[in-house]
């Protein structure tokens, strides 16, 4: 092994491409499981341990640096992965270690969390959702891997497909939104584009779909806390795009670190028979970072070997940094607690994949200088992190001001101030996890604004940070604000106000910027805010005061670019929410597909579901985003009012830019099933379609729907359709459509 041909090491870009190839399935699993199985004969316990332990790399001022216990660990082939190490270079320092300093030379994996791009930073995962652009979406997972994967890594930890209705928790940056269809659709997008048809093309790489199960879901949207779930909401709301990514091939999985009713999930058994015995995953299980050893603090284990143990016996295959299984795993097997076939199947899956990608063929497969040199910061992904942005943005709000729109701000002498602590700022714009994204890279929205008005037209003042309480610099924006006739605000959250542990009870804007904001609003010029933040914001004040507002998000490296397009017209903003924005925190958790309850909110009825001080309804609802034109939607057709489950309805609808620019349009499919044998949501997202529309055209967009639309979980578990009246909704947003009603026979 250690003699493996360095093939394409010495190739040039273009041609390392060709040499990309899969096997057919069949010859290569045979070869597989031959090399597989001899390999694991040769190994020791120690050894196989060794391959089931992920350890971190560190980063210190001069640059990546393992920590010296794990270099030793690794040379005596008792950790077989490392993960937070990149760049050529140095992983293949870390390679050879593994290749020619260990007994058996197995290749190391390298993971890394890219989630939304490696060093090309694109929107954070929940912006990018807001396109419901699933090609967009899997060309930048596609691209985020080909950057990845030319810096030597081999693994990410993405995509993260947690579904959260409460945007109180700071991962909801990471994820798809509210809805489980559409994330499920999303998460398979994902998957395909880092691993491509070929996880041994080196422009590809494992996908680790996360965190397995429900980890969006925790008890007043703290992270890390309780999560406690009706079987029934765990399956219909939180497993499906865990399932999806599965159907796509995902290489490996991540256990979550909360519990899921009373067992924690890297342990839990129900889950994992879930994954393995119902959806017929093979691929690789990981624990969360020292997931495993957290059993003790949960209260499930009594110490760290016990729960080394239960993870293992449960059907986790690698331990991420926590070094239960490199410290107790060992004596678990000699005592006879777990049997060696258990470690042996763990070491077959982490092996397996090791095999998929190629390392064994060549373990430098994914370490070539000339291909990171030319990928990295390639024209074509930053062409793409500009698109993608663009797409992200949602316009919330466009409201005249005297008679004319502040959006798209046109062409003339206006004085313009841009005021905000995010007008002129550079990493907060990569958002929550932005990998190996330098901030360099981005351009402020300050610069890239000057780089469109002249500088005599625009004056910036900061006014406030993001966070504390410094109102020293608010009497310069309040004159900046004076002195200009029209007024931008670039206010939100920093990157580390939302993401892992940056959970928040309040929802506004963080630190002073809401004073901010009021005061400048005082001066009475017309204001345009852009909200950059991880989360839904709670924006009821700004709705109320402010005619204009962009939800522009944390959008990557050309953040800037994107938001001067729309902010001019050149781009007309498409996006539209994936999360409900609370009219404030009172409401959360708030989402559009609830039940009806028994006493449906009833403007002249009192004892109806409701609050006595606030509208039920959020203030910008699921699906919800506008565009510089405006669309009319009419003459909704269905092709028959009954279906057998065997046949298919077909649903069309007009859909007319009545504007004066084109436009693309997200036209959305929900369903209600009226009455099952368990209670069915109000309506729930069946499918979409994203086109483009010029000024005065008129656009028949059709969907067709099955009986596989209209199957749900029921009171056994089993998924199925029930005969009865459905009610079939297309519109613009979760909150506002055309709908007709139509029965499924048996
Ligand atoms: C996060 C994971 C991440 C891991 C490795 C954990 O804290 O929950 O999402 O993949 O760290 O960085």
């Amino acid at each position: 092994m250690k003699k493996t041909i360095l093939l394409t090491r010495y190739l040039p870009f273009a041609l390392a491409m060709l040499f990309a190839s899969c096997e057919p399935a069949d010859q290569s699993k045979s070869d597989k499981e031959k090399f597989v199985n001899e390999l694991i004969g040769r190994m020791t316990l120690e050894e196989k341990i060794g391959q089931m332990t992920l350890l971190t790399n560190g980063w210190e001022v001069t640059g990546p640096v393992l920590n010296e216990d794990y270099r030793q660990e690794v040379i005596a082939g008792r950790c077989g992965n490392i993960f937070n190490a990149h760049t050529v270079v140095y992983n293949r320092v870390l390679q050879n270690l593994a290749v020619n300093e260990t007994r058996l030379g197995i290749p190391m994996l390298f993971g890394y969390d890219v989630v939304h791009g490696h060093k090309t930073i694109f929107p954070i995962p929940l912006a990018e959702a807001c396109s419901w652009n699933l090609e967009l979406i899997e060309k930048s997972a596609r691209l985020a891997a080909r950057e990845a994967a030319a810096s030597g890594l081999n693994w990410t930890f993405a995509p993260m497909v947690d579904v959260s209705r409460d945007p109180r928790w700071g991962r909801v940056a990471e994820g798809n939104g509210e809805d489980a269809w559409l994330s499920g659709q999303i998460a398979a997008a994902r998957v395909s584009g880092f691993q491509g048809d070929c996880l041994s093309n080196p422009f590809t790489m494992a996908a680790c779909v996360k965190h397995y199960a429900a980890y969006g879901a925790p008890m007043a949207g703290r992270d890390y806390a309780t999560v406690d779930l009706s079987e029934l909401s765990l399956r219909s709301q939180y497993l499906p795009p865990f399932e999806q990514a599965v159907k796509a091939g995902v290489a490996s999985i991540m256990t979550a670190f909360n519990e899921v009713n009373g067992v924690p999930a890297t342990a839990n058994t129900h889950l994992m028979n879930i994954l393995r015995n119902e959806w017929g995953f093979e691929g690789m299980v990981v624990s969360d970072y020292t997931g495993i050893n957290e059993m003790v603090q949960h209260g499930y284990a009594k110490d760290v070997k016990q729960a080394g143990e239960q993870a293992v016996a449960a059907g986790v295959d690698v331990d991420m940094q926590g070094c239960a299984f490199l410290n107790y795993l060992k004596k678990s097997v000699q005592q006879g607690v777990i049997s060696e076939s258990t470690i042996n199947q763990a070491v077959r899956r982490v092996l397996n994949l090791k095999y998929d990608l190629g390392l064994f063929s060549d373990p430098y497969l994914y370490l070539n200088d000339s291909v990171e040199a030319a990928v990295i910061y390639s024209k074509e992904l930053l062409d793409h992190a500009l698109e993608a942005a663009r797409q992200s943005i949602v316009l919330l709000k466009n409201e005249p001001v005297k008679g004319d729109k502040l959006l798209p701000i046109l062409p003339g002498s206006k004085k313009i101030a841009l005021i905000g602590p995010l007008g002129d700022n550079r990493e907060d714009l990569m958002g929550s996890w932005h990998a190996a994204g330098d901030p360099a890279k981005v351009t402020t929205l300050k610069e890239a604004l000057m780089q469109r008005w002249p500088e005599s037209q625009l004056r910036f003042a900061r006014g406030c940070e993001t966070f504390g309480d410094d109102r020293s610099a608010f009497g310069k924006a309040l004159e900046a604000a004076r002195q200009a006739d029209l007024i931008i605000m670039a206010l939100g959250e920093n990157y580390k106000q939302n993401g892992e542990a940056a959970s928040r009870s309040q929802l506004g804007l963080p630190g002073v910027q809401q004073e901010l904001l009021e005061q400048v609003a005082a001066a009475g010029k017309p204001i345009i805010v852009l909200v950059m933040a991880g989360r839904p914001l709670v924006l009821s004040w700004i709705d109320q005061h402010i005619p204009a507002i962009l939800n522009t998000w944390h959008l990557g490296t050309k953040t800037s670019e994107a938001i001067v397009d729309v902010l001019t017209g050149k781009m007309n903003p498409s996006g539209k929410v994936v999360m409900s924005f609370p009219k404030n925190e009172g409401q959360i958790p708030v989402y559009y597909n609830t039940k009806n309850s028994g006493r449906p909110f009833d403007p002249n009825n009192k004892y109806t579901s409701k609050y006595i001080d606030i509208p039920n309804a959020p203030l910008y609802p699921f699906g919800f985003g506008l565009s510089y034109t405006e669309y009319s939607y009419s003459d909704l057709r269905i092709s028959r009012d009954t279906i057998s489950k065997d046949q298919i309805l077909t649903a069309s609808v007009l859909v007319e830019n009545r504007g004066e620019v084109p436009g693309e349009e997200i036209i959305q499919l929900y369903i209600r099933d009226i009455m099952g044998s368990v209670t069915r949501p109000i309506k729930e997202l069946k499918g979409f379609k994203k086109v483009r529309i010029e000024p005065g055209q008129s656009i028949k967009v059709q969907f067709t729907i099955s009986e596989d639309d209209l199957k749900f979980y029921r009171s056994d578990f089993s998924y199925d359709s029930e005969p009865g009246e459905f009610r079939l909704m297309i519109g613009p947003n979760s909150a506002n459509y055309l709908s007709k009603s139509f029965f499924l026979t048996n």
